[in-house]
């Protein structure tokens, strides 16, 4: 497996491979990686000839206050784990490589910041659009696979390809979850024993917004309700938000239709946790490990 971290280089390879008729797929990551990564590395070799992953931390979309210098790192696993997966090639650039000097230019999320984590992490959005756009540009790669767990990030990004015509295809994967069904998170590392036990009871009350909706209520109040409900009991959880939203705008939703998306933010301990569901699926519609 090929490791690159100049531009230039980067941009070489790929061209070299769709010039040799072979298509390119790129999962961004920012390492640490766990199952969830890797099966979107799995879904990219199924999509693509070649794959490339790239690690990198990107500051620009951390605030001041998060955990942007303690983000878990360690490249040499996760290198071993993508030539494991058959990844083609590791792009790791470093952080004065992917930013000369502080980018100026960056791409406005528009109104799908407006809500959920948007205001909580002010500029978060922003960043991460920025430092895909960027990917895109420096990997060129024909599609690009994103999780569903961070369902804002993966509809942002579909909004900005379709908005700026970027030549990329995306595709978005469901949320991998443990056995117990807690959603796979780099940030997971952060928990006690106590506390991972305690985030249990995100999927748990996901559940119960799905279990109503399927037994006939489509009152957003009420769903969040019984999210809200199940998080309560559990001291070790602190709640950022619970709210049901359109799944294309985002925005909260009044009345929940089939494929609304219920999402949860939370904090535990060090750890903030996000995880979310299509309200008429469920977890059942995610990929839970055996
Ligand atoms: P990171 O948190 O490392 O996640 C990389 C990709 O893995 C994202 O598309 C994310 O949605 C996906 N992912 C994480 N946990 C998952 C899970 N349990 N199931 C399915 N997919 C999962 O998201 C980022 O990095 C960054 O914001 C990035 C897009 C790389 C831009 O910096």
């Amino acid at each position: 497996m090929l490791r690159l971290s100049g531009l230039q280089e980067m941009r070489q390879w790929s061209r070299s491979k769709r010039a040799a008729g072979q298509t390119v797929g790129l999962v961004p990551t920012m390492g640490y990686l766990h199952e969830g990564h890797l099966r979107l590395i799995d879904r990219a070799s199924e999509v693509a000839d070649v794959v490339v992953v790239s690690i990198f931390v990107n500051p620009i979309q951390f605030g001041p206050n998060e955990d942007f210098l303690t983000y878990p790192r360690d490249l040499d696993r996760d290198c071993e784990l993508i030539e494991q997966r058959g990844g083609a090639c590791i792009f790791v650039p470093d952080t004065t490589v992917m930013y000369g000097s502080e980018p100026e230019v960056r791409v406005n999320p528009g109104s799908l910041a407006e809500h959920l984590c948007g205001p909580r992490r002010p500029g978060h959005f922003e960043g991460v659009l920025t430092v895909v756009a960027k990917l895109f540009n420096v990997v060129e790669p024909d599609l690009a696979v994103f999780g569903r767990k961070d369902a804002q990030q993966a509809r942002a990004i579909c909004r900005m390809v379709d908005d700026l015509n970027f030549p990329v295809q995306v595709v978005v994967f469901p949320t991998v979850r443990e056995p117990d069904r807690l959603a796979m998170s780099s940030r997971n590392s952060y928990l006690s024993p106590e506390e991972r036990a305690a985030a249990l009871s995100i999927p748990r009350s996901l559940d119960a917004a799905h279990g109503m909706f399927v037994s006939g209520v489509t009152d957003a109040r009420a769903l969040i309700g019984a999210v809200r409900e199940v998080l309560d009991r559990e001291t070790l959880i602190d709640v950022d938000y619970a709210e049901a939203v359109d799944p294309d705008t985002m925005a909260p939703v009044n009345t929940a239709g089939h494929d609304a998306i219920v999402a949860v933010a939370a904090r535990v301990g060090k750890a903030r946790l996000i995880d979310n569901i299509v309200v008429g699926v469920g977890i059942a519609g995610d990929e839970i490990l055996e």
